[in-house]
């Protein structure tokens, strides 16, 4: 049997009548990347905190390694390591002191705690700026140190809250090598992204969470596939052809097509892909340059505004 990392069972979070996580159930297996996907204020935050044990769980339950989240508190935070969405470090110290600091709460003797830290230096690639202090850091680096405090102690469960906000393209594909590595080496990760695409990369299997409750769950391929429709992309060759040719689309088609006029391309959603032929057959009748088509899949963040509705 597949060991279960996290188990919650209809976890809510009320914040003064207000509820913030409403309802969540889910599991995440040992060994694999679970994405928390949703927009500011679904409640991702919220429900990282509720399960790392440092905000109390209003109703529900919720075990981690079998263990009881509001009972065995102290047993649970020896297994999980939390990169929270703030960082924790102290902006004047240098990297080696804050992880050295952080190694010495997490109990570490002085020894342990040097050697501890250098390990995660240069496990993160950041040996070299070991004596800088962290406010000249670049927000890269500041995520990394980030990530390496929480893993002072080896934790099992690693809990990312959105690990890679505010990263530019380059770190946070750094970023996404580091936490697959992390997965490779024996951890379990349950993140948090309001990154479609993130989502998509990384994790094996997604929930996409909207005020406090989840609204669709499965891998990203079973998310894409929930709505059945394909993308097909028309680029027309000519500009003053748009009218003409969402004309066609709306009598082959039956539905309406969306234009980027800038582009000159149409995108009409299909269930049936063989009236992607006809389509084509008739704008060459009707003497509508076809520049080029495509056909795709719905990225994630096609499939977030259908189920969210926004
Ligand atoms: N300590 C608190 N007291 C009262 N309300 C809170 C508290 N923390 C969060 N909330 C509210 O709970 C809701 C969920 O917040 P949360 O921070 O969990 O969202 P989030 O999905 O992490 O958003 P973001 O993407 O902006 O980080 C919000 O409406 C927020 O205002
Ligand atoms: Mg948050």
């Amino acid at each position: 049997m597949e060991n279960i990392a996290v188990h919650t069972k209809d976890i809510v979070k009320n914040f003064s009548g207000k509820h913030a996580v409403d309802g969540v159930t889910l599991s995440v297996k040992e060994g694999e990347i679970f994405g928390i996907l949703g927009p500011n204020g679904a409640g991702k935050t919220t429900l990282l905190r509720m399960l790392a044990t440092l905000t109390s769980i209003s109703s529900g339950e919720a075990q981690i390694f079998g263990k009881n989240v509001a009972t065995e508190a102290s047993k649970i935070r020896n297994l999980i390591g939390l990169t929270g969405q703030y960082a924790t470090v102290d902006e004047e110290l240098t990297a080696m002191e804050n992880l050295i600091i952080f190694s010495r709460l997490n109990g570490l003797t002085s020894s342990a705690s040097k050697s501890r830290s250098l390990e995660l230096l240069k496990q993160f690639s950041l040996l070299d700026a070991k004596d800088k202090a962290i406010k000249n850091f670049s927000g890269g680096m500041r995520r990394r140190l980030d990530l390496a405090v929480s893993l002072i102690t080896k934790p099992a469960l690693i809990f990312l809250d959105e690990p890679t906000t505010g990263l530019d393209p380059r770190t946070r594909g750094e970023m996404w090598d580091v936490i697959r590595q992390l997965v490779k080496d024996g951890s379990t990760i349950l993140l948090t992204t309001q990154y479609l695409d993130e989502a998509d990369q990384l994790a094996d299997r997604i929930a996409i969470i909207d005020q406090g409750k989840i609204v669709s769950q499965g891998t990203p391929d079973e998310l894409k596939a929930h709505l059945g429709e394909t993308y097909f992309e028309i680029t027309l060759g000519q500009s003053n052809q748009a009218d003409k040719a969402c004309a066609i689309v709306q009598k082959i088609a039956k539905k309406p097509a969306t234009i980027l006029p800038e582009q000159n391309k149409l995108t009409v959603k299909l269930q049936d892909t063989k009236i992607m032929t006809q389509l084509l057959v008739e704008f060459d009748h009707q003497d509508i340059p076809v520049q080029e088509f495509s056909v795709r899949k719905p990225t994630l963040d096609e499939v977030f505004l259908e189920i969210t509705g926004k």
